[in-house]
């Protein structure tokens, strides 16, 4: 089996690790040291190893996983040497292949992959840019992988990895006005998230699109409609396009 090796121990390398161990993966994982606490956790509950220092992990592993913020990825990558046939999966967000390769070896496989913090509990759709057979097995583990061969999908597609995001707010949005003397707070809590959930198997298993399953039971008469209108009068679902529009700008400034 091969090695993956992480640089850059934060959130996005403790989420998906923890995934793709509890989704059964086996093979050996490569750390880097820097945020110590981390690493270690990974390495005493995760069976992980915490490397000296970057370039010891990246010289003992065949793919390389970056998982700096964008503002270190550059600098972090250019002090690093690759060998021929490693691959590097570039795990942060706004930075292009185009980017990235004025910093590294110009026959260095890149991939980028936009794993999400449910990766916890084996659920992310993992976005991943061009198809790499190791890379969608590896974000399998925690999660579904989800291949496009055109970065602009990515970019595109890497605006939803932040509505994913959003989404907890509008669940606490909902508790907080569900919630009260005749709905517990973890009934309320347990019923928001259960609706989400069917809704969104419900939409995946369809042929129909959103809008048409709306139809369906939103029709003249019923309660669904009734709030639904209120919604659309006041524009709520305005804003939420604007905010997609407004991170779109952003991911492709940042290139
Ligand atoms: N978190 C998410 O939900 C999410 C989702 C999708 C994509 N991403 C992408 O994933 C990347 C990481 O996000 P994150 O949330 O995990 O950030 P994070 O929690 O801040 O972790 C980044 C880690 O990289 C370390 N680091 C910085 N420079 C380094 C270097 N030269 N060598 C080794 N380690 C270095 C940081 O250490 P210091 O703290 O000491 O600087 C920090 O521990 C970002 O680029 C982001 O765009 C994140």
């Amino acid at each position: 089996m091969k090695t993956i090796g992480f640089i850059g121990v934060g959130e996005l390398a403790l989420y998906t690790i923890k995934g793709v161990r509890r989704g059964g993966y086996t093979g050996s994982i490569l750390l880097s040291p820097r945020n110590h606490e981390k690493a270690e956790f990974l390495a005493l509950q995760h069976g992980c190893e915490v490397r000296a220092d970057n370039q010891s992990v990246v010289s003992n592993s065949d793919y390389v996983v970056i998982a700096t913020r964008p503002a270190d990825c550059l600098a972090t990558l250019s002090a690093l040497e690759f060998r021929d046939g490693q691959v590097l999966i570039s795990v942060v967000a706004g930075i292009e292949v185009e980017k990235l390769r004025s910093v590294l070896p110009t026959d260095l496989k890149i991939v980028r992959a936009m794993p999400v913090s449910s990766a916890e509990a084996s659920s992310s759709p993992t976005l991943i840019y061009p198809a790499n057979e190791y890379a969608e097995a590896f974000f399998d583990y925690c999660g579904n992988s989800i291949v496009v061969d055109n970065e602009a999908y990515f970019t595109q597609g890497s605006v939803l990895a932040c509505v994913y995001c959003w989404f907890f707010t509008l669940f606490e949005e909902l508790i907080q006005a569900t919630q009260g003397p005749d709905l517990p707070p973890a009934l309320s809590s347990k019923l928001v998230m259960g609706m989400a959930k069917a809704a969104a198997e419900l939409a995946l298993t369809k042929v129909e699109t959103p809008a048409e399953i709306v139809e369906g039971i939103a029709t003249e008469g019923t309660f669904s409609k009734l709030g639904l209108d209120l919604l659309k009068q006041q524009e709520a679902f305005k804003p939420w396009r604007e905010a997609c529009e407004l991170l779109q700008q952003r991911l492709v400034a940042n290139d």
